[in-house]
């Protein structure tokens, strides 16, 4: 059954621990094809996404097993440097793994990532940044053959921090002979943990303090074995969740220092949170406030894959607020479900005006993406009455046990 039924209308109340971060571990999967060797992945999330990897992985010859948790890849061999078309469209952050096939095999035979609802998502910064280390690239009706016979550092100053195209530089770098320098490099924590594991397979890789990342080419990389850390987009996902539906949560696995942005949103909103252990503990407000401007950033700004999220939960504030998205030019898909639900939001070029309502109620809702589909779960948490969230198959790609996690929370689902 392609579809989440959830009853809103009761305040959360439990406990659940995070998962591992999908967009920590998905670079960090590519990047083991450059081990030459078998690496170790702890606390890895069992999502869409990283099936999706694994398949990839094999088809350029590793061998891949996967047990409760843990992942082990062997990458001594590499047999194929064309990657399936299929798997490509299917997810478009499998474009890293054109960095890890260049690095270690000097090719790699990739069809166009393509867009998706929240954008056109195009690689230019991706392909200018491997051009300046030497790789031709070729492009044909099926796609771009790139080829570096000898890979080589260089200075690469990206126009805009992208994530994915920082997270191709490096991969590209490790093994590339000489030095390599990225100027405005993304800062998200999830460039930090690709970079924490090369560094423990022996690559040499450091943050400047003008927050370049300087790599230093290696001969090659060895076996490790390192943990996946916890999904700050999840655990964000859940405290909005339960600033829309009221109550008091507690998120294990949590490194609160990744959401200070996202915290202090919560704080204006009216909610009260404190560290606790490994985790934190959120006691949301009997109705939440507006926030009369907020854009979303680059990290350490506010995230916008946390942006739907808070739609949802600003739908109920006291007052109006405004919400600037400057990241993905497509990116308010989950607005007319919303609306749909009872919320008064206006979508005026790239940012909405939502007006809060006392209460939203239970509709027939359908997911478009995968974090305005999170987002309609956590609005219907707080919707009175029964909610159908549609094509759910988009929010498993992201989050690994959504039901257990609300059901640990208090809400029904
Ligand atoms: C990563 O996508 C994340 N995905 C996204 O999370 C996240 O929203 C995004 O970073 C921003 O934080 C993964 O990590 C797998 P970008 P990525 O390159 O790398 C434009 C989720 O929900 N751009 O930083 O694709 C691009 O079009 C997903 O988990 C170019 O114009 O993001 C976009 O407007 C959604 N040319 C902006 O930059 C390029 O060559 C940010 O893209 C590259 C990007």
């Amino acid at each position: 059954m392609d579809s989440i039924h959830i009853c809103g209308g009761c305040p959360l109340n439990g406990e659940t621990r995070i998962q591992g971060s999908k967009n920590a571990v998905l670079p960090v999967l590519a990047a083991t094809v450059l081990v030459d060797g078998v690496s170790t992945l702890y606390n890895c999330p069992d999502i869409a996404d990283v099936h999706c990897m694994i398949r990839l992985l094999r088809s350029t010859g590793c061998k891949v097993k996967w047990q409760n948790g843990e992942i082990r890849v062997d990458a001594r061999r590499i047999a194929c440097t064309s990657l399936p078309q299929a798997y490509v469209q299917t997810m478009r952050s499998s474009v890293v793994m054109m960095g890890a096939l260049l690095g270690r095999m000097g090719e790699v035979h990739i069809s166009y990532p393509g867009g998706c609802v929240i954008g056109k998502r195009p690689i230019d910064m991706h392909l200018q940044a491997f051009a300046r280390m030497g790789v031709t690239l070729e492009e044909a009706c099926d796609g771009l053959t790139a080829c570096a016979k000898h890979l080589a550092g260089a200075v690469i100053t990206l126009a805009f921090p992208s994530v994915g195209a920082t997270e191709n530089c490096i991969l590209a770098a490790v093994l590339a002979k000489g030095e390599t320098l990225i100027r405005n490099a993304a800062r998200e924590p999830e460039i930090d943990a690709l970079c924490d594991f090369l560094r423990c397979a022996g690559g040499d890789i450091c943050r400047e303090a003008d927050g370049s990342l300087r790599i230093r080419g290696r001969e090659r990389l060895c076996r490790c074995a390192w943990r996946v850390p916890p999904d700050r987009i999840v655990a964000g996902t859940y405290l909005l969740g339960c600033m829309a539906a009221g109550g008091r949560i507690r998120l294990a696995d949590v490194d609160t220092t990744q959401l200070d942005a996202v915290l202090a949103v919560i704080e204006q909103m009216g909610g009260k949170y404190e560290s606790s252990g490994d985790g934190i503990i959120l006691a949301a407000p009997e109705r939440v406030k507006a926030i009369p401007y907020i854009r979303t950033e680059v990290y350490p700004g506010y995230p916008t894959d946390l942006q739907s999220q808070l739609l949802a939960a600003l739908a109920l504030a006291e007052g109006e607020s405004i919400v600037e998205e400057t990241i993905f030019e497509n990116r308010f898909r989950v607005v007319p479900e919303l609306v749909r639900m009872g919320a008064h939001i206006n979508i005026e070029e790239n940012h909405v005006t939502i007006k809060g309502v006392a209460r939203l109620h239970g509709s027939h809702v359908k997911a478009e993406e995968l974090r305005g589909g999170a987002a309609l779960c956590m609005a219907a948490l707080a919707a009175q009455g029964d909610s159908c969230i549609t094509n759910r198959h988009f929010i498993d790609r992201g989050y690994q046990a959504l039901e257990q996690d609300i059901r640990n929370l208090g809400g029904r689902i």
